[in-house]
This record gives structure tokens, C-alpha cells and sequence, in this order.
């Protein structure tokens, strides 16, 4: 028998997402006593699902696809069109392959050493300041990192715009309006840049460093033995330095973590790595960044008596997984001790989606991910030390991307005794 779904009695739910933002599925599997439901969005049949199990089913390549999964306003705006995120198989290994190769230990402690660096270079002027917005410096801090790690050239004066186009892509994902529009044109302009860059490269005009993913873009094979097309090339490319850039809000989330909860401070200026990285691991967790993932149903099937007919669009749910009980003691607890004892799950801690890195859709970022926070909160506990004056420090549960409303403001920066 066919267990049926809890089915909300509503024509469509989109304006109760933009209104719930990142509590719209938890609050309904809440309600429902289930981690599964199914409603309507944007005109269609979804089935969204929360919870370790439901990442498990997500992640099982048999029954979903990728295939027309992520909508064509994503597409032009965060993702970039007919990139990875789409692909399915054989060819996406084959293309995921392609990020993997640049993380190798040597490339990420590269990573690390530029993203120290580049803090460094700000500091002179920071000292001088009345006062600085650290989500801004950040953006362009971990843009000049990107960059440099990727063999991309960057001018000084281009910097901030380059910066801004990064995360404004990222910043439109779930805005209607002019936030999406801002975002297109980031997209716009960021891959006629890239694009450029590309052609020079495979000119001969440029010269880029063999290990760099600039090298690996221009001069990839795909399965039929062709390079990528420059536009493919150079939105592979920026599907590297857009979500380096991207990092800017967890960094932004760990500073007003610190602040919220000054003993870590303390406790950090006499840390070593594992407890950077327990710190780091648990604003992944707790803060609020990518809400949900989608997928297709490849071919229909029944779990646990739910039936998931051929084509329907599933989602599931990243902050509510973040946040389950059965998965974390006192989930809405700011806590990054707990990480102390983690087993290291698949499923269950999957802020950069879950599952496995090679074979199927998770990040490939995420060890950059942690290289580049760990060494920005190095630098930002034990190199300098600053106060944070009066401002609003709230973010919303509601606007996604959820970032602190503030931008962190710092002030009295000096170098930490
Ligand atoms: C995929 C989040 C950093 C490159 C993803 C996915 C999420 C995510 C949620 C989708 C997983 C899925 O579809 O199952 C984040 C967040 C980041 C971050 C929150 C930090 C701000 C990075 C970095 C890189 C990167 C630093 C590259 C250096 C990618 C790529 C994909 C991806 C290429 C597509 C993978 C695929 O489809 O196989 N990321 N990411 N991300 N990320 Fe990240």
C-alpha cells in the first residue's frame, strides 16, 4: 500500500516561500509530524524532504537527475547555463574530475597561505580607518585571493566591481526583482570577462601556471575529446572564483559569531587548527546560506510507501537538516564543541550538500571552503584585534541569501599583541 504524502490544500505556495525563506519546509514537516510533503511552487508539484535519510535518497544518482532540476533564472544568474550543476553520469564525473584535480593538499595550503596574505595587505589601511564593513573588505580580499589562486589577472582598479559582480551573483538567487536583474548583469559582465581571459590563454597570449584552474578550464577535454567551448570554459571558471568569493558571508556570520559569543574569541587566540576547525564546521551548520537543493525524479519509484513519480521536482532541505533534532543536540545552539565528537556523516552536516565529492553533486569546494575561513579567522583572532560598535546585528530567516544586515561593522583595529 501507498502511504499518501501529507499534501498541502493549497493552489500554489511561492508567496509562503519568499515569506518563510529558510523555516518554509522545516516549519511544514513540523507541522505535519513528517519529513516529507508535498505542495505546489511556481506552478508545479514538489516534493519537499528534510532529515539524514532524506539526504541519503537525494544523493542516490538511480532514482534522480539533475536534468532540468535547476531553473533557468538560477541558471542565469548563480549557476551559470548547462554548466555542472546540471549534468548527470558519466559526463558529470568526467567534468567534476575537473575541480577535484585542483584540490590537492598542495593547492589548498596555497590557497591558505594567498587568503592570509591578502588579509595582511588590508591591514595598514584598516588602522587608519574610522571604521570598516568587513562583509565589503572581505569580498574583495577573497576576490584578489581567488583570483590569484586561479591564475586569473586582476587589476587593482577593477577590484570592487569584479568583487561586487561575484557575490551579486551568488546574492541573486533567491530574489524576484531587482536583485535578480542586478544579478544577471553581474553574470553578463563577469563571463565576458572570463571569456577574454580564456581566449588569451589558448592564444598563447597569457601564460597561466600548469596547476592553476585557470590552465584546467582553457585546456580541459570533455568524454569527446574537444576543449570546452569559451563560454563553457569560462563559466566552469567562475563556478571556482564566484563561490571562493561567496565565502565572504560565512566569514562575516563567524565575525558575528565571535562577537555573540566572545569566549570563543578568547578561546581561538590560543587555538590551534582543530578548533578553527570545529569553529568553522559549526558556522556551516548553524548560520543560514543555501536553503534547499532540487533534483528530478529519474524514473518513478516508492520509499518508505511514498510514491515519486517520473519528472516531479524534489527538494530538500539544507538548513532544516542543519538544524534537525535527531541530528544535533540543541540544534539552535551556536556550539562549535559538538564537532569534537562528530562522526564526519555523509548526510547530515550539509551546508555544501552531502554524499560523495567525485561520483556525484557535492561541493567541491568544501575543503577550500574551510582552508580559506580557517585562515581568514587566523588573521582576524590572532593577527588583530577590533571592536564592534553599535549597529544592527541581525540577519533574516527570510531574504536568501541571509547575510548580517549590518555588514559587520569593526572599528579600532590594531595589530593583536
Ligand atoms: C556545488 C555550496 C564553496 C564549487 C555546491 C552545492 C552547494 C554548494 C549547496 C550543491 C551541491 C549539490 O548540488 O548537491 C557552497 C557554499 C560555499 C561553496 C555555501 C561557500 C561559500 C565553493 C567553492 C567552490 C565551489 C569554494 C570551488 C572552488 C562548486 C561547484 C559545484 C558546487 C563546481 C557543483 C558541483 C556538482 O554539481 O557536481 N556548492 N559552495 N563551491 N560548488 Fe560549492
Amino acid at each position: 500500500a501507498v502511504t499518501p504524502i501529507p499534501r498541502e490544500q493549497t493552489l500554489d505556495n511561492s508567496l509562503a516561500l519568499l515569506k518563510e525563506g529558510y523555516q518554509f519546509i522545516p516549519n511544514r514537516c513540523q507541522s505535519y509530524g513528517a519529513d516529507i510533503f508535498e505542495t505546489r511552487l511556481l506552478g508545479e508539484k514538489v516534493i519537499c524532504m528534510s532529515g539524514e535519510e532524506a539526504a541519503e535518497l537525494f544523493y542516490d544518482k538511480e532514482k534522480f537527475t539533475r536534468k532540468g532540476a535547476a531553473p533557468k533564472r538560477i541558471q542565469k544568474t548563480l549557476f551559470g547555463e548547462n554548466a555542472i550543476q546540471g549534468m548527470d553520469g558519466k559526463a558529470h564525473e568526467h567534468r567534476k574530475q575537473l575541480f577535484m584535480k585542483l584540490m590537492t593538499e598542495e593547492r589548498l595550503q596555497r590557497l591558505s597561505e594567498i587568503t592570509t596574505e591578502e588579509w595582511r595587505r588590508k591591514f595598514p589601511a584598516w588602522q587608519k580607518a574610522e571604521k570598516v564593513v568587513l562583509f565589503q573588505e572581505a569580498k574583495e580580499v577573497l576576490c584578489r585571493a581567488a583570483c590569484r589562486w586561479a591564475g586569473v589577472p586582476l587589476e587593482e582598479s577593477e577590484v570592487k566591481e569584479r568583487a561586487d559582480d561575484f557575490w551579486d551573483m551568488v546574492d541573486a538567487f533567491g530574489a524576484v526583482g531587482p536583485r535578480h536583474w542586478q544579478g544577471r548583469k553581474a553574470r553578463k559582465r563577469g563571463e565576458a570577462w572570463i571569456k577574454k581571459v580564456i581566449h588569451q590563454v589558448r592564444d598563447g597570449e597569457l601564460k597561466a601556471d600548469k596547476n592553476t584552474a585557470l590552465f584546467a578550464m582553457a585546456f580541459h577535454r570533455d568524454l569527446n575529446g574537444e576543449h570546452l567551448d569559451s563560454e563553457m570554459a569560462s563559466i566552469e571558471l567562475i563556478n571556482v572564483l564566484r563561490p571562493l568569493v561567496a565565502i565572504t558571508n560565512f566569514i562575516a556570520f563567524s565575525v558575528l559569531a565571535l562577537h555573540e559569543h566572545p569566549q570563543y574569541r578568547n578561546q581561538l587566540q590560543e587555538a590551534d587548527d582543530d578548533f578553527f576547525e570545529m569553529f568553522s564546521q559549526e558556522v556551516r551548520r548553524y548560520y543560514p546560506f543555501g536553503p534547499f537543493l532540487g533534483a528530478r525524479v529519474r524514473r518513478g519509484f516508492i520509499w518508505n510507501d511514498i510514491k515519486f513519480e517520473k519528472g516531479r521536482l524534489v527538494l530538500l532541505d539544507i538548513y532544516g537538516t542543519n538544524h534537525d533534532p535527531r541530528l544535533w543536540k540543541e540544534p539552535d545552539k551556536f556550539y562549535p564543541e559538538r564537532f569534537g565528537d562528530w562522526n564526519g556523516g555523509l548526510f547530515d552536516l550539509i551546508p555544501q550538500g552531502g554524499g560523495e565529492y567525485y561520483k556525484n553533486h557535492r561541493c567541491p569546494g568544501e575543503w577550500a571552503t574551510l582552508r580559506v575561513m580557517k585562515a581568514s579567522l587566523d588573521f582576524l583572532t590572532k593577527e588583530i584585534t577590533y571592536q564592534v560598535p553599535d549597529q544592527v546585528l541581525s540577519y533574516s530567516m527570510v531574504r536568501m541569501p541571509s547575510v548580517p544586515e549590518s555588514g559587520m561593522v569593526l572599528n579600532e583595529i590594531q595589530k593583536f599583541e
